[in-house]
Parts: structure tokens; sequence; C-alpha cells
């Protein structure tokens, strides 16, 4: 693999335990005022970034490359009000994906295919990723306001394993 491309790549993984730490501080805001199906979902939500970190460190490793842990940095971002955090992820999300697309970039700019297609799971998953999150921003939008509609959400976002 190409070392810029390596240095990227562990750049990338220290990217998603950021993330993880991002949502963990975003749950325990939510668990903190009495919403414990945001607290769940976020926290759930960090353990899907640890997983990309931990898929985005095996691929290195299976390919012979140096993994390098990085210092994760503390999310630096405080909220005013149920709404805010909602917006934070959706734009932390729209973050990671340029970011993601830069890889995939990077990898044909170096002809590295069997990294590109690797990649692609990643691309595909930030679709995912931002449509999730612009979701829930609108749905707070739409019902947070109203305290039966929180009630509903809370207990709509608590079923999520
Ligand atoms: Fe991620
Ligand atoms: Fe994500």
């Amino acid at each position: 693999m190409n070392k810029d491309l390596v240095r990227d790549f562990n750049e990338q993984i220290n990217q998603e335990f950021y993330s993880a730490y991002l949502y963990l501080k975003i749950s325990v805001y939510y668990r903190e005022r009495g919403l414990a199906g945001f607290g769940s979902w976020f926290l759930a939500q960090a353990r899907e970034e640890e997983e990309h970190a931990v898929k985005l460190l095996s691929y290195l490793a299976e390919s012979g490359q140096r993994v390098e842990l990085q210092e994760i940095a503390a999310p630096d971002v405080e909220f005013d009000g149920l709404e805010a955090p909602l917006l934070a992820a959706l734009e932390h999300e729209k973050a990671v994906t340029a970011r993601i697309n830069n890889l995939y970039d990077f990898a044909f700019t170096y002809k590295d295919f069997q990294t590109a297609d690797f990649l692609t799971w990643f691309v595909r998953e930030q679709r995912e990723e931002m449509e999730t999150a612009a979701g829930l921003l609108q749905k707070m939008k739409l019902f947070g306001a109203d305290a039966m509609g929180l009630y509903q959400l809370d207990k709509e976002l608590a079923e999520r394993k």
C-alpha cells in the first residue's frame, strides 16, 4: 500500500474512535436529561463507530501495514438544548463522508483497486449514516417540542439493539 494512503487510513481509524467519543458524549447528555432511549441509541451508535475503526485497522493489519493508534481528541462541543446533539451528529457524519470520499478517491489515484473496493462498504455506510442522522433530527423537530411526542420518540429509540 502507498505510504500516504496508510497514513490516511491510520488517521481515519482515529476519526472513527473520535466519532465513538462524540456519540458517547451525546449519549451521556441525553441520559443526564432523563432520555434513556436517546442515551442507549447513541451508545449503540458509539459501538458501531468502534466497529468501523476495527474494520479499518484489520484491513491495514491484514495488508501487512503498520497500524498506528493515536490519541483520541475530546469532543469539543457543548449542547444547548435537545435538538443540538442531533444537528452536531448530522454535521459530523457529513464531515466523515467527505473524509471517506477523499480516501476512496486517493485509493484510485494510486491505482489501489483492492483498497478502493474495501472502502466501498464505507461509502455506502456513510449514505446510511447521513440519512439516519437527518431523519432523527427531522423527527425531533416535528415531535420533540411536545412532551408526549418526546416521550414516544424516546421509547422508539430505546428499541435499537
Ligand atoms: Fe464511522
Ligand atoms: Fe458514523
